[in-house]
């Protein structure tokens, strides 16, 4: 996503309206100055140097966004493709150390920490291995391929008291920035639902990727890649489209879901798994060999608050959050905010007095008119707001964050509780759907009851 910017003078108020909204809405652009655009030259001893494990789709954008960053430099590259070792010498430069055991890079004197974009089954072995040898990690979403593994990894990240910073990039944006502050000066009133929803419609949505032509058990460390799953012979399509097996990805939960979940958490402040989930779906679109479901429902209970999500790869639809409290709804997209505030009291009379007898309905209405009508002039200001900025997949605040970490050892904005609980939801989702039944988090024992 390429960074628009704009002045912080550039505050522009017009007409705009949110979907479904009928009042008008002023439009607010957030002003998406990042900190590191104020750094001057960084000196050596303030240089943060890290390695990267898994240059595939994420790990080079990843990679690309952070060598950008000022201070924070590329040491070497580890992946087990070697196309991977070329686009990153691509990407960094032609005499980047490369490697295909991630070891090497933990063992390295030189690196601060490590930015990782490996498969989902490979993220619990990673991160503890890199917390265990003294480094911290960026580890992409879902933190977690199971429960346990989630829980392991956050006895790993206490135990060693290293840096661990979750990939769901939108904790780190301004809009969902915007969205917490709102609800934490109780634009909402009390939180009554929260609804969100994606949806995609084509092949490469619904994770279809084309392997790499040259993809070979030469160019690729096929025996390492599958780590602890039963072994199977070479599969190209394996490597590509890993999402699709449950025994390797976490389903459109841990894939898309977990976004939804993680921004949902950032913006409510809650950091807890979910009490209850009951989810539905199947594989209604996609019926390519995948194990997962392409349509997932599910219904999250937070405390008193019910939470629905939806993902669906059949049908397209824009990504949205409708946080509902008694006070008003936000609206929440990647470039959008939209608060539509709700007074909560009758703007009319009631419907109800039309059972009313003739003489009672008029005094009725008569005396409600008295109370209620606004005096010209001293009408209350009602209009909604709209916030634009730019997207909340830009992943650059996010790396910043957990550079900044690295730096100053102050906490990052997405650490393995956070994350565990944020995956957890997503656990929880995937269990329902295959037992076909509510599922709750037994804390006690560390797993998933129905
Ligand atoms: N935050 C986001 O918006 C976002 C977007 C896409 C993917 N992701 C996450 O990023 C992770 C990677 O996804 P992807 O689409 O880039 O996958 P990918 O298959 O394109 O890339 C993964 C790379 O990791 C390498 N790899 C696997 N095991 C390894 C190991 N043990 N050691 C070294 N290299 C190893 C593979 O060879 C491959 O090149 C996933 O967890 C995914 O959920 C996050």
């Amino acid at each position: 996503m390429k960074f628009n910017r704009f002045s912080r003078r550039e505050f522009l108020a017009m007409g705009a309206g949110a979907a479904g909204a009928s009042l008008v809405t002023k439009t607010i652009f957030l002003d998406p100055e990042p900190a590191w655009a104020f750094q001057g030259p960084v000196s050596p001893s303030d240089r943060v140097r890290f390695g990267i494990i898994g240059v595939g789709m994420q790990g080079s954008g990843l990679l690309t966004n952070a060598i950008e960053l000022p201070g924070i430099e590329c040491v070497a590259a580890c992946d087990l493709y070697d196309g991977r070792h070329t686009l990153a010498k691509e990407i960094v430069r032609p005499d980047l150390p490369t490697t295909r055991r991630y070891q090497e890079l933990l063992a390295n004197k030189d690196i601060d920490c490590i930015v990782a974009a490996v498969p989902d089954h490979w993220h619990k072995q990673v991160v503890v291995d890199a917390v265990s040898a003294g480094k911290d990690i960026y580890c992409e979403k879902p933190m977690s391929h199971t429960a346990a593994d989630g829980v392991e990894m956050v006895t790993a990240a206490k135990r060693t008291g290293r840096i661990v910073q979750i990939g769901s990039q939108r904790v780190s944006s301004v809009i969902c920035a915007k969205a917490k502050e709102l609800v934490t000066k109780g634009a909402l009133g009390d939180l009554m639902l929260v609804e969100g929803s994606l949806g995609r419609n084509d092949p490469t949505g619904a994770w279809e990727y084309p392997p790499p032509p040259d993809l070979s058990p030469q160019t690729l460390d096929w025996d390492t890649w599958q780590g602890m799953v039963p072994k199977r012979p070479f599969d190209p399509k394996i490597f590509a489209r890993w999402r699709c097996w449950k025994e390797y990805g976490t389903g459109v939960a841990g894939d898309l879901l977990v976004h939804l979940i993680s921004g949902m958490q950032y913006v409510v402040g809650i950091n807890q798994p979910p009490k209850r989930v009951m989810a539905m779906g199947g594989i209604l679109r996609w019926k390519d060999g995948r194990n997962m479901p392409d349509v997932h429902a599910a219904l999250f209970e937070y405390g008193e608050v019910p939470m629905y999500m939806r993902l669906n790869l059949g049908t397209e639809t824009p990504e949205v959050y409708r946080f509902q409290g008694s006070k008003g709804i936000l609206e929440l997209t990647e470039f959008t905010l939209t608060y539509i505030p709700q007074a909560g009291v009758d703007t009319s009379p009631s419907y109800y007095a039309y059972s009313f007898p003739k003489a009672m309905r008029e005094e009725y209405f008569k005396k409600w008119h008295q109370e209620h009508d606004a005096v010209p002039g001293k009408e209350t200001a009602f209009e909604g707001v709209t916030y634009r900025s730019i997207s909340w997949d830009d992943v650059k605040p996010h790396l910043w964050n957990f550079f900044q970490a690295v730096h100053s050892r102050k906490p990052v904005v997405e650490d393995a509780v956070f994350g565990h609980n944020a995956a957890l939801a997503c656990h929880m989702a995937n269990e329902s759907y295959f037992r076909k039944s509510a599922v709750s988090w037994d804390a006690g024992s560390n797993t998933i009851k129905s």
